[in-house]
């Protein structure tokens, strides 16, 4: 164990490179994490989530069309000078603006999986611990999902990854974690299998999203081979710290979407704008007229 393992968690790193092929024709030329949930494209979810945990600078490792994201964190000159002009609020773009003093792009230049997404920021991150989010999961709660998560590691150091409880027959199309001991929302993790049989599924805590690593997993994904599908898996560059580091899930406490998905999106989508204050009765009178 280094030094490093309580250092604070000042980065976070968000993987964008991927093609979003569940989503086409939408995501042919619209990166997947421009999609919007009523208002708000899903990475600015992410990015508000992060600066909520006090993250400072945030990584985007981005690929071929995905420019989208680079505009929406600049300053609009054009429109907000035009919006001005006409008398018009600019505050609602407030979050929208990144320093380049807080935010860094790098390219992965083929999509070889999650992993090698994330070891493509390994000059940014440097010898500190970081976050890593996918903008895809939408975490919906207070304190965001990576606020929790922040919290237990100024308990515990090492390596967090958020999980959810689901149904135990719904295990196999996830990672999931091999439980040790058990306190509150927190769990020692043991080990990490990638889309188990329900049979032999260790727990039914699933991987969801949210991670804090410690940068010598850069050096394990490095040396990795491609697994599943022939991509270089993150999962399986944690399940090698796992014994070396202090490793444990957090168990959110609030809703995650798996936007990645088509009823998922479909589902954030409705779940937010029935919270909203300035449109959840009207949408709620329209499902219920919708669903007769
Ligand atoms: P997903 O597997 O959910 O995204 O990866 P995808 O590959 O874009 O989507 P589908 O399955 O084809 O529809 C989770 C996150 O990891 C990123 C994705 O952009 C997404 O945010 N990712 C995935 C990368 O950055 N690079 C990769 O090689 C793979």
């Amino acid at each position: 164990m280094t030094d490093n393992s309580r250092k604070p968690i000042r980065k976070a790193v968000f993987p964008v490179a991927g093609m979003g092929t569940r989503f086409l024709p939408a995501t042919k030329a619209v990166p997947k994490e421009m999609l919007p949930i009523v208002d708000r494209p899903l990475i600015q979810y992410a990015v508000d989530e992060a600066r909520a945990a006090g993250i400072e600078q945030m990584i985007f490792v981005t690929g071929r069309g995905k420019g989208a994201i680079e505009d929406h964190f600049d300053i609009g000159f054009e429109l907000e000078t035009t919006m001005k002009e006409r008398g018009k609020d600019v505050s609602i773009l407030d979050g929208t603006r990144l320093s380049p003093g807080n935010c860094a792009y790098v390219r992965q230049q083929e999509p070889l999986g999650l992993g090698h997404a994330v070891w493509c920021a390994r000059d940014i991150v440097g010898d500190e611990p970081f976050a890593v989010m996918l903008p895809d999961e939408l975490m919906w709660g207070e304190p965001g999902c990576l606020k929790q998560m922040v919290d237990a590691y100024e308990k515990v150091g090492g390596n967090l990854i958020s999980v959810l409880e689901v149904p135990r027959e719904s295990v196999s199309s996830y990672g999931v974690i091999a439980p040790g001991k058990v306190d509150g929302a927190l769990t020692e993790v043991t080990g990490l299998v990638e889309k188990p049989k329900v049979a032999d599924a260790p727990s039914n805590k699933i991987v969801s999203g949210r991670y804090i690593l410690q940068p010598q997993v850069m050096h394990t994904l490095q040396d990795q081979e491609k697994g599943a599908g022939g991509e270089i898996q993150l999962t399986d560059a944690m399940a090698k710290m796992i014994g070396n580091q202090p490793f444990h899930a957090v168990t959110f406490d609030g809703r995650r979407f798996d936007c990645g998905s088509k009823t998922g999106f479909v589902e954030a989508t409705l779940a937010i704008a029935l919270e909203r204050e300035d449109m959840g009765e009207d949408v709620r009178a329209i499902a219920t007229r919708l669903l007769g």
